[in-house]
């Protein structure tokens, strides 16, 4: 059975739809939630399942990222991952702590990359004129939202969508994609796959 610690910053819907498959047949089990912000939404709601959570608050760490990181570090070790998802986890992380975790952190991220890096996606995605968007997961490495991906999940933009309404639609996606993608990953299997709206597909 994997081990998989889920690191958030938010509400936490994504880490919710990963811990509720992490049942049954799945190959993994939820060890820990982490989130950097003692407010997160997703904190209590990971404890009502029965996981446990802990808190590394990265303000008193100013700019010394290393430092935040070397404490993140000591609280996943001491539970062991086999796997890490960010899930709506907003801090960037530095090549030395991705490194240390190299081939066992994924991310879901709201576009489609190499589309869209960073933040504001969905407003960039409707700006541009793109009738299609949507999410992907990927292997973390020192690229900022550029590791292999492993899974997309599309829909299209719609021509009255604002960016609220578009991101409410790609995150009914990554509930569908991350599950999927995790018990994949967790069960050794790389090759990415694809959802639209209506189907699934793998890639050939
Ligand atoms: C999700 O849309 C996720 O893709 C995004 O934050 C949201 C978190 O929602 N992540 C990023 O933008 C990472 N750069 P959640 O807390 O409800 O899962």
């Amino acid at each position: 059975m994997k081990r998989c610690a889920v690191l958030i910053s938010g509400g936490g819907s994504n880490m919710l739809t990963l811990v509720r498959d992490m049942t049954g047949d799945h190959p993994a089990r939820p060890v820990l939630v982490l989130s950097n912000n003692p407010d997160a939404g997703g904190l209590e709601k990971a404890a009502s399942l029965g996981v446990p959570t802990a808190v590394v608050d990265h303000r008193p760490f100013g700019k010394d990222r290393e430092a935040f990181e070397n404490k993140l570090n000591e609280v996943l070790e001491a539970t062991k991952p086999d796997i890490i998802c960010l899930a709506g986890f907003m801090r960037v992380l530095t090549p030395v702590f991705v490194n240390r975790w190299s081939g066992r952190i994924l991310n879901i991220h709201p576009s489609l990359l190499p589309k869209y890096p960073g933040l504001a996606t969905h407003k960039r995605a409707i700006e541009a004129g793109d009738t299609e968007a949507g999410c992907t997961v990927h292997e973390v490495t020192d690229v900022l939202d550029g590791g292999p991906v492993i899974g997309q999940a599309k829909v299209p933009v719609l021509s009255d969508d604002t960016p609220e309404s578009l991101a409410a639609r790609v995150l009914t996606q990554e509930h569908r994609l991350y599950p999927m993608v995790l018990r994949r990953f967790a069960a050794g299997e790389r090759a990415p796959v694809v959802l639209s709206m209506d189907a699934e597909s793998p890639i050939n």
